[in-house]
């Protein structure tokens, strides 16, 4: 694997490490491709008890999907690649297995999305959480519309998504969107804890819990249709071009609504 570095541990924990440190860990297609595979390798597999996913260095957990890799793209595009996004995520989502996520930084964007999709996130006191995508012109494309409004609630989750305000993790405790916050040094033992803990109980009854909680939301797959249209729908747009290149050329965009 080219971004993903895995171990098993003593306690049958499967760690994920996100490895772009040079771009903050941002989530490329190879990587998302990357962590697909190794998820379904691992589904049927009775050694691993659970999944830790965490992301390289103090700094970021994952700073996003990779805008360099997106910037250029059109509607159509766009909708493919969030489609392939919910899917992944979607298999996150329902793993059979409890899956944490280990917030030691940045999450922002798919950051933020991919630890939304995860059963429980833990957060190191350094972490940031965001949706900053309307920086970009855009809006979040791996189910940061639906899940964000899942955890939060729908006033504290359109403010967050409509002024991309980014949030630290005491913050993130308060509403909800992590169920814990720890030292940096304690954000594995915590996970750990919390993972052995599960692993105690019965297995089948854990994957039924998984599957009972996320079957209280499965009636209503219309937001998460409507993201991968309209985040398609944006990439058409003069805003979307001039948003992307804007970061990447590290300057202030300017949108005109078309
Ligand atoms: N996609 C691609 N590259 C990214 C990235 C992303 N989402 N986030 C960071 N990077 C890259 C930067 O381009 C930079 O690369 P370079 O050194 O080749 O120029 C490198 O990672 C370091 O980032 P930098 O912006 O220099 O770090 P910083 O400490 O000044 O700022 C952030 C940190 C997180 C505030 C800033 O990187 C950022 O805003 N990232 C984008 C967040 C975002 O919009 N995410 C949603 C994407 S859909």
């Amino acid at each position: 694997m080219q971004h993903l570095l895995t171990h098993t541990d003593e306690n049958r924990i499967l760690h994920i490490t996100i490895n772009r440190p040079d771009k903050l860990n941002a989530l490329n297609m190879t990587l998302l491709g990357e962590l697909h595979a190794l998820l379904e390798d691992y589904e049927q597999v009775d050694e691993v008890c659970g999944i830790i996913i965490t992301g390289t260095g103090a700094k970021a957990f994952a700073a996003g999907a990779d805008i360099a890799e997106f910037a250029h793209f059109n509607a159509n595009e766009g909708c493919d690649l969030s489609a392939r996004g919910h899917h992944i995520f979607n298999t996150i989502e329902h793993y059979p297995k409890p899956i944490i996520a280990a917030v030691n930084g940045f999450a922002l964007g798919g950051g933020c999305e991919l630890a939304m999709a995860c059963h429980i996130r833990v957060a190191a006191t350094n972490a940031k959480f965001g949706q900053p995508e309307v920086n970009l012109g855009i809006i979040p494309g791996y189910g940061g519309t639906q899940r964000l409004v899942q955890l939060v609630g729908k006033g504290k989750a359109l403010e967050l998504l409509m002024t991309a305000d980014i949030i630290g993790a005491t913050e993130a405790l308060q509403l909800g969107l992590v169920n814990h916050v720890v030292e940096p040094e304690q954000l594995m033992p915590k996970c750990v804890e919390i993972l052995k803990k599960i692993s105690s109980k019965a297995p089948l009854a854990i994957e039924k819990i998984i599957q009972c909680v996320n079957a209280h939301f499965a009636g209503n797959h219309s937001g998460f249709d409507a993201e991968v249209k309209h985040f398609g729908e944006c990439c058409d747009t003069q805003d979307f071009k001039e948003g992307t290149t804007a970061f990447l050329e590290k300057r202030a965009a300017k949108f005109v609504g078309q």
